[in-house]
């Protein structure tokens, strides 16, 4: 039996991407960056959908929850200092960002590792019967401003999409996307990480060139061959702070939580549909071990696969799974769904409202 709908969207919803008055979910924005203009300048799409105003006070506003003020006037100079270390194209189009928002580039910079460390989140990667891969993911941030920043982001080359994801407006990196044909890859924080350990993060990642975890996202995307390839990548990969990737491919098969630690991979945990494996659920602490008593999400998303059964898992039914609540909660600011063998299915919602028990 498929898991009851809890939220109020019908089924002319389901067909319309999950949308329609009344359900409590709307569409992001979609830009294209082109990837054949300057770092510099190829975020400029932005100002199409967001006032730089707005952009600017919602930073602000993203930095002053998530950065102790004391931290923050200490960490500017240690910034701007290391801004010379920074990779391309990530420090070009960070300037380029801070030029188009109006604010200082230390904040920009401070604003793209601020989202590196307070995303819960809450990824499943599943197997039908007949061996087609779907993938869906919950972002969890506690700011609601990032609701109104979330985007699509469409990235081209010769005018092609090559790679697409979902985002925050003056983010570069990614934690969830798509290579069409290919892979889909979305990451889950692992651990909590503290603000006064974050300069050891950006020394790390500038002088000894380990990537921030949503930047090696980007990079697979873009240059990974195909999902084996892209599980290479993002197990091997030196990074700044643990993670889990998760990654869905286009075959039978192709599906796997990689549990990271900065140096490689802690653990692989491939889908295992022979013996039962039609799906992983993956939150914000290791499989092998329990999640915490008052946490839910993971109990109650696999009950509710196992509710659905094998035989009736698609897209649609996973997007039900991940509107469960707690799966989806209070602070769930999207929902993304995709399959890369059917690109076209892509689809992100943003929750206006959250989820309620
Ligand atoms: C953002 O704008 C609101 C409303 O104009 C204002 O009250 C708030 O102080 C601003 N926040 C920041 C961090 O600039
Ligand atoms: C998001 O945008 C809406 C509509 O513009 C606005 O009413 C709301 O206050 C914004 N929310 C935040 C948290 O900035
Ligand atoms: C983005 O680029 C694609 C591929 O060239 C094109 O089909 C689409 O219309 C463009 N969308 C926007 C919003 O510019
Ligand atoms: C889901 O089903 C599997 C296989 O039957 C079982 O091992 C697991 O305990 C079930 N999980 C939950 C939370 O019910």
């Amino acid at each position: 039996m498929p898991p009851p709908l809890l939220l109020g969207w019908g089924w002319g919803c389901l067909l319309l991407a999950h949308c329609g008055s009344g359900s409590g979910v709307s569409a992001p924005p979609t830009l294209n960056i082109s990837l054949d203009q300057e770092p510099e300048e190829r975020w400029k799409p932005l100002s199409l959908h967001f006032d730089p105003a707005y952009l600017k006070n919602a930073s602000d506003q993203v930095i002053d929850s998530t950065v102790p003020k004391w931290v923050h006037q200490a960490v500017k100079p240690v910034v701007l200092a290391l801004e010379k270390y920074m990779p391309q194209p990530y420090a070009g189009e960070i300037r380029g960002l801070a030029q188009l928002i109006g604010g200082s580039l230390s904040d920009a910079i401070i604003l793209n590792f601020a989202y590196e460390v307070s995303a819960f989140c809450t990824s499943i990667v599943t197997q039908d019967k007949q061996g087609n891969i779907y993938h869906g993911r919950n972002l969890d941030y506690p700011h609601p401003v990032l609701r109104n920043l979330t985007i699509n982001v469409n990235f081209l080359k010769n005018g092609k999409v090559v790679y697409q994801g979902t985002s925050f407006a003056g983010y570069i990196g990614l934690w969830t996307g798509q290579s069409p044909n290919k892979f889909t890859i979305s990451g889950d924080q692992r651990g909590s990480e503290h603000w006064w350990n974050w300069w050891k993060n950006w020394v790390s990642a500038f002088l000894f060139r380990r990537s921030p975890v949503s930047w090696l996202v980007r990079e697979t995307l873009e240059n990974a061959e195909d999902f084996l390839d892209a599980v290479l990548r993002l197990s091997k990969v030196p990074i700044i702070t643990g993670v889990y990737y998760i990654v869905g491919g286009v075959r039978a098969g192709e599906g796997v939580v990689i549990t990271r630690d900065r140096t490689g991979p802690a653990d692989i945990w491939p889908l295992e549909p022979v013996n039962g494996g039609w799906y992983r659920v993956e939150t914000n602490y290791d499989h092998w071990k329990p999640s915490p008593e008052q946490d839910k999400r993971r109990k109650v998303a696999n009950e509710a696969l196992n509710a659905t059964g094998q035989e009736h898992i698609n897209i649609d039914t996973l997007y039900q799974v991940l509107s469960l609540y707690p799966v989806c909660n209070g602070v769930t600011v999207y929902t993304t769904t995709m399959s890369a063998a059917a690109p076209e299915k892509f689809t992100s919602v943003i929750r206006s409202q959250g989820c309620l028990p």
